[in-house]
């Protein structure tokens, strides 16, 4: 059996490559388990062998967990929160995958572990050839669609920003960069009440501000992106009921242009009653990681066919199947019932389901819109734009 010499590694400066370079890594370490199938038949557990096997579990042991983590904890919700449209419905169609793949590849490897471990002691030389085709077989399909649709959409969708996260956070993980800050004490009980974070980040003038409020959105929007926000794209969305009391959720808005701001849901459900009522509403974003919260408030209108269908034909099949099974916000048994509503929902369309007439956008025609920045000392910056009879905007700032 030989060894090749290790080629010289990517710098954390490139992720997506450190990445591909882990998976060059997995493909050796493959090839060298396949390789110790007949080498243990023809040889026993040999020096040659018990050396392949010790690298074999360092390998696997060691690195490939951290790979996984790289993926699990910063690649792919980095991607969730940046793609959009196709991206994000070709995310949700391959992530639970993946994910569970790296549960089953982290099963066998337990069981390839025992018997490597007693190779490399010596004490047998039985490796189960079942055990080795599986794990390798599952392994390159998996790199080979991380590398054919994860890795492209990261390079392609990626700001240098985030790579340079991205790296940082591969990099603390293998304990080579400075750590990270520690995590804020947990706010509990009386804890919640001290809880006192100045805002110092950023400031917002009259002058800074665009004169259009969708542009000056459209600039807050993706710099939230760019500064990898946390669901930068949810937003609370507060609905009133026939008497006048309020009631919110989140929601994600899908479409932002001067039309107004679009999410999609169940016409049926309670703030689809709601807004069929009364459509008065007011949405809320709160970006908390740039001390930033936009306030819009106006009328709430359905989109057009065209556009609920095209949305909902962009989403992925179980989430269309989803909408058509949910009576969104009404009473059900249990989860089982759930689950065989959906089951049958799934049998009776197949994978072409039909979007049900209540179920569509809605969007929101702003007649006031407001940026809030924090500043210190709870001296904060509020600009407000506030639509006037003739379509143009009046922009004032507001007291914090
Ligand atoms: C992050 C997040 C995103 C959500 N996105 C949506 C959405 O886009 N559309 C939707 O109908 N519900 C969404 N929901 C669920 C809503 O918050 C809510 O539970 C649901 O719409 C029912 O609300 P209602 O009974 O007031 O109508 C989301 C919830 C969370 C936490």
């Amino acid at each position: 059996m030989s060894y090749a010499l290790p080629d010289s590694a990517p710098g954390f400066d490139q992720p997506i490559a450190v990445l591909k370079h882990c998976h060059d890594r997995i493909r050796k370490q493959l090839a060298t388990l396949e390789k110790l199938l007949p080498h243990l038949a023809s040889h026993g557990a040999d020096e040659e062998a018990r050396q392949a096997a010790r690298a074999v579990i360092k390998y696997f042991d060691q690195a490939a967990p951290l790979h996984h983590e790289d993926e699990e904890q910063n690649l792919v919700p980095m991607l969730h929160s940046t793609a959009s449209g196709a991206d994000a419905a070709l995310l949700a169609e391959l992530v639970p995958g993946i994910l569970d793949e790296h549960r089953q590849m982290d099963g066998i490897w337990q069981d390839l572990h025992e018997q490597l471990r007693a190779i490399a002691d010596g004490a047998a030389a039985v490796l189960r050839a079942h055990d080795v085709q599986r794990f390798a077989a599952m392994y390159r399909s998996h790199m080979e669609r991380e590398e054919g649709h994860i890795a492209p959409m990261a390079k392609r969708l990626f700001s240098a920003a985030q790579m340079a996260a991205l790296g940082q956070a591969m990099q603390q993980r293998r304990g080579i960069a400075p750590s990270a800050a520690p995590a804020p004490a947990a706010a509990t009980g009386d804890a919640v009440a001290s809880l006192r974070k100045d805002y110092g980040q950023a400031s917002l003038s009259e002058t800074d501000v665009a004169d259009d409020p969708f542009v000056q959105f459209t600039t807050w929007f993706e710099e939230a992106l760019k500064a990898q926000v946390n669901e930068p794209n949810a937003m609370s969305v507060a609905t009133v009921d026939e008497q006048g009391r309020p009631t919110s959720r989140i929601v994600l808005i899908k479409q932002f242009d001067p039309r107004g701001f679009t999410w999609y849901t169940n016409y049926h459900s309670q703030k689809g009653r709601q807004l069929a009522a009364n459509p008065h509403a007011a949405l809320l974003f709160f970006w908390t990681e740039l001390e930033r919260q936009i306030r819009i408030e106006g009328k709430v209108e359905r989109t057009s066919e065209e556009e609920s269908d095209k949305y909902f034909h962009s989403r992925p099949l179980k989430s269309r199947l989803a909408a058509i099974a949910s009576a969104q916000s009404e009473p059900i048994a249990n989860r089982d019932a759930l689950e065989q509503h959906y089951e049958a929902v799934a049998r009776q369309f197949g994978e072409e389901p039909p979007r049900p007439d209540n179920w569509g956008g809605f969007r929101l025609v702003p007649e006031r819109i407001e940026f809030w920045q924090g500043r210190r000392s709870r001296f904060h910056d509020r600009i407000v734009y506030t639509l006037q009879s003739d379509g143009s905007w009046v922009r004032e700032r507001l007291q914090p």
